[in-house]
């Protein structure tokens, strides 16, 4: 297993003070930014593209940038957010013609490409290209917003997910990503998961009175799982 990474998901965060927000979530201990890119088509929802992911390193981000296309079609998108710094790009296979192809369009540019998969998606899409994604991801919610409870049937798919990796030999990344918090990530991790999106649950823990709202859930989130293994 590799090591846990914690990504959150910037749909939660407050739009208007972006750079600040992800700068916050950063130095409070998280490894990677998850960058949740809708279509109002694919799902029904609209959100960010390829310029705010080239804001956002103009302002001096330098960790990974996680890129989640919720979108249809898929691979004009992807040579967008390489010019725009994105470091992974994952899509849903139900959302591009050809699988294959589009992954060898992100592992070409360099970048880590992965597969997302709904809660009603089957696992048997991943047979043929094991050896082309770098990360699988796992939807414990159904796309397209934030703030869904987990569905608790992604605990067996990603036990099974987790056995089709170890089976592969290769060095792939587990997922997870929909109503991920503190009192359910030590279950997720012990499921078999090592990166965990979080938007609600981190990005809601700001207020006021707690300027370190995100360094307390983040860090509750990392003794949890490190508990769990
Ligand atoms: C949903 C997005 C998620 C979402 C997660 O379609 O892919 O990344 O922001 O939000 P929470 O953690 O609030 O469920
Ligand atoms: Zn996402």
């Amino acid at each position: 297993m590799q090591a846990p990474v914690i990504a959150p998901s910037i749909l939660s965060a407050d739009f208007a003070r972006l750079g600040e927000e992800v700068d916050n979530v950063l130095s409070s201990g998280a490894d990677w930014v998850h960058f949740d890119v809708m279509d109002n088509h694919y799902v029904p929802n609209l959100t960010i593209g390829p310029l705010v992911c080239e804001a956002l390193r103009s302002h001096g981000v330098t960790a990974p940038i996680d890129v989640h296309l919720m979108v249809s079609p898929v691979d004009r998108l992807i040579g967008d957010f390489v010019e725009a710094g994105a470091s992974c790009i994952t899509f849903h296979p139900e959302a591009t013609e050809h699988v294959d192809r589009s992954l060898q369009l992100v592992r070409d540019a360099g970048l880590m490409s992965g597969l997302v998969f709904n809660p009603a998606t089957p696992l048997h899409l991943l047979d043929h290209v094991m050896d082309k994604v770098d990360i699988i991801l796992l939807m414990s919610v159904n796309p397209g917003f934030g703030g869904q409870a987990f569905i608790p049937h992604t605990l067996d798919k990603l036990r099974a997910v987790r056995q089709r990796i170890d089976q592969s030999g290769h060095a792939i990344r587990l997922e997870v990503d929909g109503g991920v918090k503190v009192d359910n990530i030590g279950q997720i991790a012990a499921a078999g998961a090592d990166t965990f999106v979080a938007g609600s649950a981190i990005f809601n823990a700001r207020s006021k009175d707690d300027a370190n709202g995100y360094d307390s859930v983040i860090s509750q989130f990392k003794e949890s799982i490190a508990s769990a293994g």
